[in-house]
């Protein structure tokens, strides 16, 4: 588990001293695992913003960075992640990306409700296309 806590940032703004030591982490704690098919593939564990600072482009400078991270090492074939069915920014902020939901999971989340969670996933193709911006 990653948390990520973001305590500022505006648009236009310099993002704050500690996102560089955060997107470090983010390379630090990386899960890359193959499925039987033999492809291999990244998982998001958990991408977040304090409330207060969402719809300021500190989910998109973090999502960037894992998605350059797939694309230097040449050799992920998909990056995919979990997402309540009722999480309605992340699934907006994931399409927008251009990840897809390829599954709805039942009884996925053991605490808390709805249980359902959607499978998203990215692919390779898609990832060198998204992460040749800045
Ligand atoms: C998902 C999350 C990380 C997005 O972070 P963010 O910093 O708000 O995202 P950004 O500002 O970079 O948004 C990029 C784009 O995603 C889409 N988007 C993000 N939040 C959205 C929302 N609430 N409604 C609609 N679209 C949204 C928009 O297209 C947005 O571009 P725009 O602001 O120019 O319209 C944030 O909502 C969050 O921390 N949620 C709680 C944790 C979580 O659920 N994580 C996902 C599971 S891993």
């Amino acid at each position: 588990m990653l948390p990520i806590l973001i305590k500022g940032c505006s648009h236009g703004a310099e993002l704050p001293p500690q996102v560089p030591n955060i997107l470090e982490k983010i390379a630090r704690n990386k899960r890359i695992d193959t499925t039987p098919e033999g492809a291999r593939r990244m998982y998001i564990m958990t991408l977040g913003c304090l409330a207060p600072y969402r719809r300021l482009g500190i989910g998109t400078v973090m999502l960037k960075h894992v998605l350059k991270y797939c694309e230097k090492d040449g050799n992920i074939d998909n990056l995919y992640l979990h997402v309540q069915i009722n999480n309605e920014s992340a699934i907006e902020f994931y399409k927008h990306f251009g990840f897809e939901i390829i599954e709805t999971k039942q009884h996925y989340y053991k605490r808390i409700e709805p249980a359902e969670a959607h499978v998203f996933t990215k692919n390779s193709q898609t990832i060198r296309m998204s992460g040749d911006t800045s």
